[in-house]
């Protein structure tokens, strides 16, 4: 049976996610990559138990998380939770459901009441778990009334099956108008999940950080080491065993020699500062006040206890944010 750290709590800071009550650590871990059928059990259990041992409290999932199957990153971190039940009221575990996850026009790409609803009963069953601590719909679709997204998450809480709502993949304008019927229906909904990095800044261009402030939203962003770029990986080219070098993602072409250039610009601000450079990213899109939490993704045990060392040191001088501007820009 596991037994977690004792000095868990010492380092992780907890920031309160927007007005709510509910407090995310600093830093969480994502199960997207790496955790399907395809990975190695053990290699997984390392990196939960890692994660927690350091204070990392809050595991974010989503339906379509696995490979080669949809469903199989829940079902293997609902493996591990079985041993870490115990510790269950010291977690934050988060779904999703909104992409495409089964045959048929019900478990197509959408936000109907009837998908929202039947693949959280599936998550559940596949976590081990009677409620999920947060259900997000995944990505804003067009073709539903936002009316119906929104009473689906809402009675997700009612029956006792989320403690709170978010939305990921929603512009400013789109959480402004599911705002307001959320507001209608006093649902708890706390969070939004954008992706947000030094490489990538469009939440700052549409103001979406901004609102959540103003409107006591929290933000938990995804992909804040823009899916490995800000890291030491990929600063003297693409080793193989990365998700560029392994092809597993859309962005590896944008790694070409301007960015490889300014990859080691930037881990050069990171070494002055006793940082690595994923250390600094976390840092800087921490840095942002919209954010609660980064959702980072590893591939192995040391990533995790590397990039939760951003808590180290959080802060930054005036001059080191100009020399990071100039380098992005
Ligand atoms: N809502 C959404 O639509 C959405 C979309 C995407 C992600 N997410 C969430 O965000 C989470 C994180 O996304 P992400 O995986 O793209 O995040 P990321 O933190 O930007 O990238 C993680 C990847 O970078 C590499 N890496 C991490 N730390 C490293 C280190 N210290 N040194 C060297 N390489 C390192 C690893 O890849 P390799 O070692 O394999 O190269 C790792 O899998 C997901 O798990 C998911 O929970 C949500």
């Amino acid at each position: 049976m596991y037994s977690a750290s004792e000095k868990r709590y010492e380092k992780m800071p907890f920031r309160r996610c927007g007005r709510s009550g509910l407090k995310l650590p600093a830093v969480s871990l994502g199960l997207w990559q790496n955790f399907g059928n395809k990975g190695v059990y053990a290699n997984m259990e390392a990196m939960v138990h890692t994660a927690f041992d350091l204070g990392v409290t809050h595991f974010d999932l989503a339906n379509n998380y696995g490979n080669p199957y949809n469903g199989s990153a829940e079902e293997n971190f609902g493996r591990i939770l079985h041993d870490m039940r115990h510790y269950r009221d010291e977690m934050i575990i988060s779904t999703k459901a909104g992409y495409e996850m089964w045959p048929g026009p019900y478990g197509d790409r959408n936000g109907s009441r009837k998908y929202l609803t039947a693949s959280l009963d599936q998550s559940l069953k596949r976590l081990g778990l009677e409620y999920v601590d947060i259900y997000y719909h995944h990505i804003f679709d067009p073709n539903t009334p936002l009316e119906e997204t929104a009473l689906a998450l809402d009675n997700a809480v009612r029956q006792g099956k989320a403690l709170y709502v978010g939305i990921s993949n929603y512009g400013r304008e789109q959480t402004a108008e599911i705002l307001k019927i959320f507001k209608e229906m006093r649902t708890p909904f706390v969070v939004n999940q954008p992706s947000y990095s030094m490489l990538n800044r469009w939440i700052e261009d549409d103001s979406l950080d901004k609102f959540c402030i103003e409107n006591g939203i929290g933000l938990a962003v995804f992909s804040p080491l823009y899916q490995g770029f800000l890291t030491n990986k990929y600063l003297n080219g693409v080793p193989k065993d990365s998700r560029v070098g392994r092809g597993e993602t859309w962005i590896g072409n944008q790694l070409d020699e301007k960015m490889i250039t300014r990859l080691n610009r930037l881990n050069d601000i990171a070494k002055s500062r006793g940082q690595t450079l994923s250390q600094m990213a976390l840092a800087w899109v921490l840095h942002n006040e919209a954010v609660a939490t980064v959702l980072i993704g590893a591939s192995r045990p040391e990533q995790i206890a590397e990039n939760v060392g951003c808590i180290d040191h959080l802060n930054f001088t005036e001059e080191e944010i100009e020399s990071i501007e100039k380098i992005l820009k």
